[in-house]
């Protein structure tokens, strides 16, 4: 089976690298949009606008599923993507919130989701935990860190530093915390020590692994290849996969 991955840009590699690592397709295409990054601080229509472009762009690969590893995608075009597309197409939030409801015992539990602007703002991870129950939900923008990311920054002063300016305020440690964009699994270990190893990390990719396995489809025993594709400087996004997905 042929898997379609779209991102606004770099970050969904590592929704790529979780399905490389837990194999569950044949063949990856993936998309990066990476002439228009970021949409985390775009409108819902242009967000809308681009997302469907990228449905066309697919339909060139006879792809039998799309994963829309953006969040601020799956937050926002979901259902305009699908209305448009001739095969499935599974955003990252659902998979987000499942994988988390299957990990917190406690409808109690404190939940940071931290996330692009748009994301934040759309609410759609605030609203599903409340429909679950959830009562204690805290939301951060933290859209320095996708740029900070891209970089290559991954630990040290610059990045301990953001992670201060964003979190300061919090008094008590989270429970969990929904990595809720693309980019933050990179920095996953710095935010888990900023948060002495405390919380539970909710990881897009390895969340719609274990969320399609639950739809049914099997672990293969081979890995898949990928093939990179850009709207810009594909050259530039095949390097950063070999240097991230460590794989090509
Ligand atoms: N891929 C985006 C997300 O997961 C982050 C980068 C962007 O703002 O486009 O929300």
């Amino acid at each position: 089976m042929r898997v379609g991955v779209f991102d606004s840009g770099a970050g969904g590699l590592t929704v790529a690298k979780s399905l490389i690592e837990n194999p569950l397709f044949d063949e990856i295409i993936y998309y990066g949009d990476t002439a228009r990054v970021p949409y985390g601080t775009k409108d819902s229509n242009t967000i809308i606008r681009y997302s469907l472009e990228a449905i066309e762009f697919f339909n060139n690969f006879d792809i039998d599923l799309l994963i829309t590893a953006c969040n601020t995608v799956s937050a926002y075009a979901l259902t305009t993507m699908r209305q448009k597309a001739t095969y499935p197409v599974y955003g990252v939030i659902e998979p987000g919130i499942w994988a988390l409801n299957s990990k917190i015992n406690s409808l109690d539990r404190s939940i940071l989701i931290i996330a692009t602007r748009a994301t934040i703002n759309s609410k759609r991870y605030q609203l599903e935990l409340s429909q679950l129950g959830y009562k204690n939900i805290e939301s951060i923008q933290t859209g320095m860190l996708v740029p900070i990311v891209e970089e290559g920054i991954l630990e040290g002063r610059v990045l301990d530093e953001m992670l201060d300016y964003y979190f300061k305020d919090i008094n008590k440690i989270p429970d969990a915390i929904i990595l809720g964009c693309t980019h933050f699994p990179l920095i996953e270990d710095t935010i888990s020590k900023y948060f002495n190893n405390q919380p539970i990390l909710i990881h897009s990719g390895e969340a719609i692994v274990d969320f399609l396995i639950n739809k049914g489809y099997h672990k293969l025993n081979s890995k898949p290849s990928i093939k990179i594709f850009a709207s810009d400087n594909v050259v530039a996004l095949r390097e950063i996969a070999s240097y991230w997905l460590n794989y090509i």
